[in-house]
């Protein structure tokens, strides 16, 4: 069995626009991530996060490289949900409560109903959400709606998470709100977690190392090693050691936007 969840060889992506001029999205990107981390990949808008993400959940192909998801070939991987994926926007379905809305992957797998009720409470519960299983989706608030999102996720017990910009549109208090709520899902799961961001504060709050990405192509410029302590509380926010780390980053993106121009 392989020590890591995640591995990634030299991947490379090239898209093709109307006109077939091709434009290279990834660059030869290589990272392994250790089984239990919290990873995060951040870069600017338009570098290429989704497209990565998109290949590690197999929902695309890479033009060349080679991906491993839980020690299988990334379709295996996926056809035996080894992995759940989170949302910028929950995308749930208006006309199923909340219970419903969380039972949907476990329908798809043709779980029994009893079964497929038991879990999605039990999820309901982690996400800090018990009361609100009858409750539609338009009744809920932003930040409440992708803790259902996460609930969803969580739902086939996959061993990793892949999360892309889950907080992006939330305010800042519900953000920091969420941020608790998943560092303590995160904790008491053990999952792996890949959380794609192009908030600098935000990866270095949560993780244990950041994949900085540089834009046109991606390509991994650093990986930095968070040294922050856990359990992470909001007091370390305030720390000279977090300003430090989150400057040290801003300085990588601050060299390479100046080599670029
Ligand atoms: N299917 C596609 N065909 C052509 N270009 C694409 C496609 N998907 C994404 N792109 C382009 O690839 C780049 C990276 O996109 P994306 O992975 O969504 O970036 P990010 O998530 O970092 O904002 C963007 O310039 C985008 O326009
Ligand atoms: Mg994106």
């Amino acid at each position: 069995m392989s020590e890591y969840a995640i591995e990634l060889e030299q991947i490379k992506m090239v898209y093709q626009d109307a006109k077939k001029n091709e434009r290279t999205v990834l660059d030869n990107i290589a990272l392994c991530i250790r089984k239990g981390e919290f990873i995060s990949l951040l870069g600017p808008s338009g570098c290429g996060k989704t497209t990565l993400l998109r290949i590690i959940a197999d929902l695309q192909k890479p033009t060349a490289g080679r991906v491993r998801v839980a020690g299988l070939e990334a379709k295996q991987a996926r056809l035996s949900h080894k992995y759940g994926m989170v949302f910028q926007t929950p995308a749930l379905l208006e006309w199923r409560t909340v219970l419903e809305n969380i039972q949907l992957p476990l329908e798809m797998q043709k779980v029994p109903k009893a079964e497929r009720r038991r879990r999605a409470l039990e999820q309901l519960e982690i996400v800090d959400l018990r009361g609100y299983e009858n409750s539609y989706p338009r009744e809920l608030s932003g930040g409440m709606q992708q803790r259902v999102g996460i609930a969803r996720a969580l739902v086939t017990e996959p061993e990793i998470l892949l999360m892309d910009e889950p907080f992006s549109a939330l305010d800042e208090f519900t953000k920091e709100r969420l941020h608790g709520d998943l560092l303590r899902i995160w904790r008491n799961t053990g999952k792996t977690i890949v959380f794609v961001t192009h908030n600098i504060s935000e990866a270095v709050f949560l993780s244990d190392r950041v994949c900085v990405l540089s834009a046109n192509p991606a390509r991994l410029d650093a990986v930095v090693d968070i040294q922050l302590p856990r359990p992470r509380e909001d007091a370390v926010l305030k720390t000279e050691e977090y300003f430090k780390t989150v400057s040290y980053i801003r300085d990588i993106f601050e060299e390479k936007y100046y080599e670029n121009i």
